[in-house]
């Protein structure tokens, strides 16, 4: 029981601290600010995408989940990732691929099995995906937003 207790309290206590300490050493991919624009909103796109899935799971309604995962799938990869394939990575695209082969699949699993538990487990192994790359990679871009405003420096005034 001591055990358990104390291991409970290195778990809460001092895996957090070494978080805290932890550089950041995911892979910097560097791109101008329309490239980072274009890749930011498409990921938007599948955290709202994955959420209209789930919501549509929710309320058992398979073909909402169909078409909802049908939008995240190779058709939303073709429609702009042409120009970026020459600026990421080559495994960085392959995985980003994988994600949208994976929402095919889990639109066509619902259209013809309309097993709401099967699509858990697909949308679970879908995410696993996504939290990979975004334990690998940042963005960082050299451009400086058009309406960025400079961080207001702290007054000295003592
Ligand atoms: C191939 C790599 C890759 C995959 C796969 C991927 N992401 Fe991302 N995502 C990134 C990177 C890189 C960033 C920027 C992170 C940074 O710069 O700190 C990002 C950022 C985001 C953001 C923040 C957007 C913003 O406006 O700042 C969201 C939300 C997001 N991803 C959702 C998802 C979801 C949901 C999935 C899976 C369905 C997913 N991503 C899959 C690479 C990926």
């Amino acid at each position: 029981m001591k055990k358990i207790i104390i291991s409970t309290l290195i778990c809460f206590f001092v895996l957090p601290l070494n978080a805290a300490d932890e550089t950041d050493n995911r892979k910097a991919l560097l791109l101008s600010e329309v490239q980072r624009h274009h890749v930011l909103s498409e990921m938007r796109s599948m955290l709202l995408g994955t959420q209209q899935i789930i919501q549509a799971v929710a309320e058992d309604d398979m073909l909402a989940v169909a078409r909802h995962a049908r939008m995240l799938g190779m058709e939303m990869a073709h429609k702009g990732e042409d120009h970026l394939q020459s600026v990421l990575p080559d495994d960085f695209m392959q995985l980003g691929m994988s994600v949208h082969k994976s929402f095919d699949k889990i639109a066509t699993d619902a259209e013809i099995l309309k097993d709401s538990k099967h699509t858990l487990s697909q949308l679970s192994i879908t995410l696993q995906q996504c939290v990979t790359c975004h334990s690998a990679y940042q963005i960082w871009t050299t451009d400086i937003p058009v309406d960025a405003e400079p961080h207001p420096a702290h007054q000295l005034s003592h």
